[in-house]
């Protein structure tokens, strides 16, 4: 069955003509009923299209809330002490924070410390559906009293400005991103649009605004001829929110991301755009026409872009790591070997070894990059997460998400 969103789509091309990718993008993903992140099934499952960390494991929300609890201290102890989490889903990950907090299990004495209690968690997601799962969850949890009810939308949050964290996990790569090529020299830019039989085609046109060559300008980005490739400009409408709602504190974005020399580098003529689909990765040029609505499209994060905007707010650039790195900086032995105490059964056992394996493999969810950005927190020593460092040699692939529960080697 076509999802009711290809006719909000046609109607817009009915009404406008031929729209951006990016607009696109934007109603196949995020329209506000029919998008496929608006309801439905949860995608980021076992049961969905693909899973992130925190639904992987309850043990990366731990090992986050080690960092959480040290900027936390850093910044003063201050009550209440906001994590708001962009595109939080139905709350898993700050579910797992605030009970790794409440149990003391962050690496410390958390429990005794205050944190527990000041900590109030602010999901900013655009499904009502997943916003109820998670205020459920919470409540469930006996932990009602730490969540913020959020607007959701573009409304102003309750507490803000604030000080505390701005958590990002695989949320950067599914905002809208443009499409552009470069083609005869010139830049061009990809339209989607009808054909006679109703299917959406791909149209070259003139840039839809002169913020996508001035974008590749600001990076020293020059396509090749025929090369393909992502601007995110709703980046910066991501960054000004969080200038505006964080007065004092650290952002932390993971994602699957690159310097964009690396990203734009003339090796990757197609680009990085790609979809999923039960647990199934399609990059081909025709998958974000298909299952519209039912599939999800994303694109690798341009973190240059990411670090210049935050720098141009206020935001000092305390570290760039991989979510490996980041992980073992934050004490995720520790906290396995705490786990592994714990652990009663084989089954258990064995999906904490899994896991474990799974959010380190740089090939996957540990090669994901982490970004560390901060506004009145002091830089020195180095935060936690950006304690531990690996030597290693350049790696020119990026990893992509983690599909399907394979064997464990
Ligand atoms: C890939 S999922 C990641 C979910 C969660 N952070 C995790 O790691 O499991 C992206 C999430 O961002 C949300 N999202 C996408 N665009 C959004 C927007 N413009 N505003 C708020 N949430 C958005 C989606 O609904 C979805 O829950």
């Amino acid at each position: 069955m076509t999802s009711p969103v290809v006719d909000v789509i046609r109607a817009e091309m009915g009404r406008s003509g031929a729209i951006t990718f990016a607009r696109y993008m934007e109603l196949a993903l995020a329209h506000p009923v029919h998008g496929y992140y608006a309801g439905g099934p949860a995608r980021t499952t076992r049961a969905g299209d693909f899973l992130t960390a925190p639904e992987l494991h309850p043990l990366f929300g731990a090992a986050l809330a080690s960092q959480v609890e040290e900027a936390w201290a850093r910044l003063g102890r201050p009550d209440p002490f906001v994590l708001r989490e962009d595109g939080a889903g139905s709350g898993t990950l700050g579910l797992a924070i605030a009970e790794a907090l409440a149990a003391g299990r962050a690496g410390g004495a958390a429990d005794r410390s205050g944190i527990a209690a000041a900590v109030r968690y602010l999901p900013r997601e655009l499904s009502r559906e997943r916003l109820a799962e998670c205020a459920e969850r919470f409540a469930a949890a006996g932990l009602a009293g730490s969540l913020v009810a959020s607007a959701g939308g573009e409304a102003p949050d309750p507490v803000t400005p604030f000080t505390g964290v701005v958590l990002a996990n695989e949320y950067l790569d599914a905002l809208p991103i443009h499409l552009v090529e470069r083609r005869d020299g010139a830049l061009r830019e990809v339209f989607v649009a009808i054909d006679p039989n109703g299917a959406f085609i791909e149209r070259l046109g003139d840039p839809s605004t002169p913020e996508l060559a001035a974008r590749l300008e600001d990076r020293g980005v020059d396509l090749a001829e025929g090369q393909r490739a992502e601007i995110c400009l709703a980046l910066a409408p991501w960054a000004d929110s969080v200038a505006a709602d964080l007065g004092r504190g650290l952002v932390l974005a993971i994602d699957y991301g690159r310097e964009a020399a690396d990203l734009y580098d003339r090796r990757r003529m197609a680009g990085t755009l790609m979809t999923y689909r039960g647990h199934a990765a399609d990059p081909s040029p025709e998958a974000p026409y298909c299952d519209v609505g039912e599939r999800d499209i994303t694109a690798h994060v341009d973190l240059t872009t990411v670090r210049a905007l935050l720098a141009a707010r206020g935001f000092a650039h305390l570290g760039t790591t991989s979510q490996a790195e980041l992980l073992v900086g934050c004490g995720l032995q520790d906290l396995l070997e705490r786990e592994r105490g714990r652990v009663r059964d084989l089954q258990a056992a064995f999906e904490l070894r899994a896991a474990a394996q799974r959010l380190l493999d740089p090939q996957r969810l540990g090669g994901f990059a982490a970004l560390l950005a901060g506004r009145g927190i002091d830089p020195e020593p180095p935060l936690r997460g950006l304690s531990f460092r690996l030597e290693r040699p350049g790696d020119p692939r990026i990893p992509r998400r983690h599909i399907a529960d394979g064997p464990v080697e």
